[in-house]
């Protein structure tokens, strides 16, 4: 699975959760964090390049635990794992389902980086859910940025945050898209700002899930008395910053995280 940094350890936590038996290889591209506002084309070329690496490192699965990343290219991801026959398990559509079906107003919100709130991709994912939808979606280009650099929270944060929940508040959504794997891990912080009634919808739980199916459906999953699995983690930047952020996140040792270069995009 990957991510631009370390917001797919939420996708991971939940899938070690559910299939602790599985051999988990994580890469998060935090050389060239932050996706949200990078150009999409060069983006994708990207994502291809990170796809083949995983491929070739055996990857019996890939998940693309990043919104952006599926926002703007899952078509590629897909393309480039269907040629070595290989599933993609992406994030956006799992959270627009469960979104729909717990709303009560129909009012939902969804905050996000620029890139996925400009492609459409959740709007998208909502429309097919067969529901009238109130949509409204707030980019934070800040947020992810603040998370991956594990900084403190001070009133220049909560400013932030404030401002990027206020349009949410205002359109009184009771149901909130966290779009960005980063966002998990300020789940707190932002539901004290947006209150009680508002559900958060991390997209997680419904990936692992996804994936447990798939790799059911397809015959390639491990029995879970298999013991546990391994997990290894590869980034594209500073090794022992993306170990030190990862391991606090996680809440668990991530051991050597080792650094690769990727050619393409960027
Ligand atoms: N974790 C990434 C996402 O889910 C985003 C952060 C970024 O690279 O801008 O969109």
């Amino acid at each position: 699975m990957f991510d631009s940094g370390v917001g797919g350890l939420t996708v991971l936590h939940e899938c070690l959760v559910s299939l602790p038996q599985e051999d988990f290889l994580y890469l998060g591209d935090t050389a060239c964090f932050p996706y949200g506002s990078r150009d999409p084309a060069r983006l994708r070329e990207r994502i291809a390049e990170i796809a083949e690496l995983l491929l070739d490192r055996g990857a019996k699965l890939l998940v693309i635990a990043c919104n952006t990343a599926t926002s703007v290219g899952e078509d590629v991801a897909r393309e480039v794992a269907a040629a070595r026959g290989v599933e993609v398990v992406p994030v956006v559509a799992p959270q627009a389902e469960i979104a729909a079906a717990i709303t009560d107003n129909g009012r939902v919100g969804v905050l996000s980086t620029p890139n996925t709130v400009e492609s459409g991709a959740y709007r998208r994912a909502l429309e097919k859910q067969g529901r009238a939808l109130e949509v409204t979606e707030v980019e934070a280009p800040a947020l992810a940025p603040f998370i991956q650099n594990g900084s403190l929270f001070d009133e220049e944060t909560m400013a932030m945050a404030r401002a990027y929940c206020e349009p949410l508040k205002r359109a009184e959504v009771d149901t909130l898209i966290l779009g960005c794997t980063h966002y998990p891990l300020v789940s707190p912080m932002l539901q004290r700002i947006l209150g009680r009634d508002v559900r958060l919808v991390a997209g997680g739980h419904a990936v692992a899930a996804a994936v447990q199916r798939t790799l059911e459906r397809d015959g390639i999953a491990r029995p879970p008395s298999g013991g546990e699995g391994t997990y290894d983690f590869l980034c594209t930047g500073d090794a022992e910053a993306f170990r030190a952020v990862g391991t606090r996140f996680l809440q668990m040792p991530l051991g050597e995280v080792a650094r690769v270069e990727i050619d393409g995009g960027l």
